[in-house]
């Protein structure tokens, strides 16, 4: 089966009001690529913003909480953010995962409530630069998606983000042949888990993805997309991160 590509930015604790003004030619180059889809995650307040300014991307949110309300300061819930206009969710990003402890059976819970309220979810996995050193990579990321991976995962609304914590932010990014070996893993991983239902899955890959290396990473297999941190928060350099994949679904 073909996987449409999916080219997901994720604002994390950056942007304003007046930041959204880049949502307009980042609408326009996703309009413009009928052929993928293109979304948005931005900080819970900017979220029904985002969406009155650009009501055809899919402007989503950056976590949810697990439970569907109650006494949880400073929380947000999954209803909360799809009331706001947000037409998914990230769960499990290692900024979460490591600055709010968050474990995989906190993921596995996060991804169930947020496809209970209609959300569509990204699920990011991904290994330490101490655990690649020590050769546990493969390791990690498969017991990471083993142990955050809803039941009833499907493909129609579960995408999986494969994000090595050590390329995060840091402009370096793995080899081709690490990301496309780690992909493979994942994609077997599924298999095992949802048997053919794996293949309708999207893996994208996240860390340092920029316009100078996105078109090489998305031709590799198993790679079905990007999750843009930095390079997302300018229509600049997030269009021909778009472009990119665009031109590798014509
Ligand atoms: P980066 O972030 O593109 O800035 O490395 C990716 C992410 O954390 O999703």
């Amino acid at each position: 089966m073909t996987r449409r590509k999916l080219i997901a930015g994720n604002w994390k604790m950056n942007g304003s009001l007046a930041a959204l003004a880049e949502l307009d030619g980042i609408a326009a180059a996703a309009a413009a690529a009928p052929g993928i889809d293109v979304a948005v995650a931005v900080p819970a307040t900017l979220i029904a913003p985002a969406h009155a300014r650009a009501p055809n991307l899919a402007i989503g949110a950056e976590d949810v909480h697990q439970d569907d309300d109650g006494a949880h300061t400073g929380c947000v819930s999954a209803g909360m953010v799809r009331e706001a206009g947000a037409a998914f969710t990230i769960v499990g990003h290692s900024e979460r995962r490591s600055d709010q402890h968050e474990t995989s059976h906190d993921v596995y819970l996060k991804a169930a409530t947020a496809h209970r309220h209609g959300l569509k979810v990204i699920l990011c996995v991904g290994e330490t630069q101490q655990e690649r050193d020590a050769g546990r990579a493969a390791h990690i990321v498969r017991a990471q998606t083993e142990e955050s991976l809803p039941d009833d995962a499907h493909g129609d609304w579960l995408t999986v983000a494969y994000e090595p914590c050590w390329a995060i932010g840091t402009g370096r990014t793995p080899t081709m042949d690490e990301i496309a070996a780690i992909h493979a893993i994942i994609r077997a991983k599924l298999q095992q888990m949802i048997g053919d239902g794996a293949s309708d899955m999207r893996i994208l890959y996240g860390g340092s993805a920029n316009p100078a290396n996105a078109a090489e990473i998305l031709a590799l297999e198993n790679v079905d997309g990007a999750l843009v941190g930095g390079a997302s928060l300018t229509a600049d350099k997030f269009v021909p991160i778009i472009q990119a994949a665009k031109a590798l679904s014509a």
